[in-house]
């Protein structure tokens, strides 16, 4: 059976696309009310509908998690219109900055990504956690990367913002542990979402010719094939599913941990 999430309200960064739009909806047909925070208000927007089609209430609210003033205000509103926030996802998440390859660092890269991926992350856990802590209640779920135990050169700056995110879940996890707050991290493998197309896009403009006149999906697959023993990507569906469970009563007593959904790239 799945993990019943009915009554809750989950919100979900970043969930108007990509990983982010597969924990909410699983999150939805698992039974819960669904607050999406993201940037870009029109994808917030259109995610909800999908969750309202499936008879669930959905919230939305823009949020930069590199502003403080945005975190606090979304957090604000969504608690002024739901009432509680029973489980928070950080998804929001970026490769690089705007113009990153994938296949060479720049310095840009390491202040961007650090601001989002974990200040960013922090920033929202820190204006949710006082919530939480009263209501003695609170399942904590940030998306890490397998490139935190994988790491390639060429994206140390991404892969070690990764491993940041499960230090900070960790201590997260230990400090709150007291008052029935669980905090885990899921580290996904390779999805084929706007993160690794627009990678790719900016390859093909600079010329890049193992993608100039490719098809980009194909290139994508076989790189993934090459390095996941089950030999297929993994979808925002595996995530969602992954994430629903930790965020469910059912893994109650899971704290602290970081768990592969990477096709069994990372064994450990
Ligand atoms: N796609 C993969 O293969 C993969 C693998 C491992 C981990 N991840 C992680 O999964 C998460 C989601 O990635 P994705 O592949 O769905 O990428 P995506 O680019 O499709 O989605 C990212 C989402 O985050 C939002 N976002 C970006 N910056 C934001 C900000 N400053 N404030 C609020 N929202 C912001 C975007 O609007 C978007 O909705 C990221 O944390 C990423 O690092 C992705």
């Amino acid at each position: 059976m799945l993990a019943d999430l009915s009554g809750k309200v989950a919100l979900v960064t970043g969930g108007g696309q990509g990983l982010g739009l597969g924990i909410v909806m699983r999150m939805a047909e698992q039974g819960a009310d669904i607050a999406i925070a993201d940037l870009s208000e029109e994808n917030a927007e259109n995610a909800a509908e999908q969750v309202r089609a499936l008879a669930r209430t959905a919230f939305t609210a823009k949020m930069d998690v590199t502003d403080k003033a945005s975190i606090d205000a979304a957090v604000e509103k969504i608690l002024s219109e739901a009432g509680q926030i029973d489980i928070l996802v950080n998804n929001a998440g970026v490769a690089g900055a705007p113009g990153s390859t994938g296949v060479a660092f720049r310095d840009v890269d390491w202040e961007f990504t650090w601001q989002v991926n974990v200040k960013g992350l922090a920033d929202v856990t820190e204006a949710v956690l006082p919530h939480m802590r009263e209501r003695k209640y609170g399942k904590i779920v940030n998306i890490s990367s397998v490139a935190a135990k994988a790491a390639r050169y060429v994206t140390a700056y991404y892969a070690t913002t990764k491993m940041a995110v499960i230090a900070y879940t960790q201590a997260v996890a230990r400090e709150f542990a007291g008052e029935n707050i669980n905090s885990n991290a899921i580290a996904p493998g390779r999805i084929w979402t706007a993160f690794h197309q627009d990678w790719m896009a900016e390859r093909e403009k600079q010329g890049d010719t193992s993608v100039v006149g490719k098809d980009r999906y194909e290139v994508f697959e076989t790189a993934a094939k090459e390095v996941i023993p089950l030999g297929r990507p993994q979808t925002p569906s595996d995530i969602g599913a992954l994430a629903a469970f930790l965020a469910s009563d059912d893994a109650s007593n899971i704290t602290g941990q970081v768990i592969q959904c990477d096709g069994g790239q990372v064994m450990a």
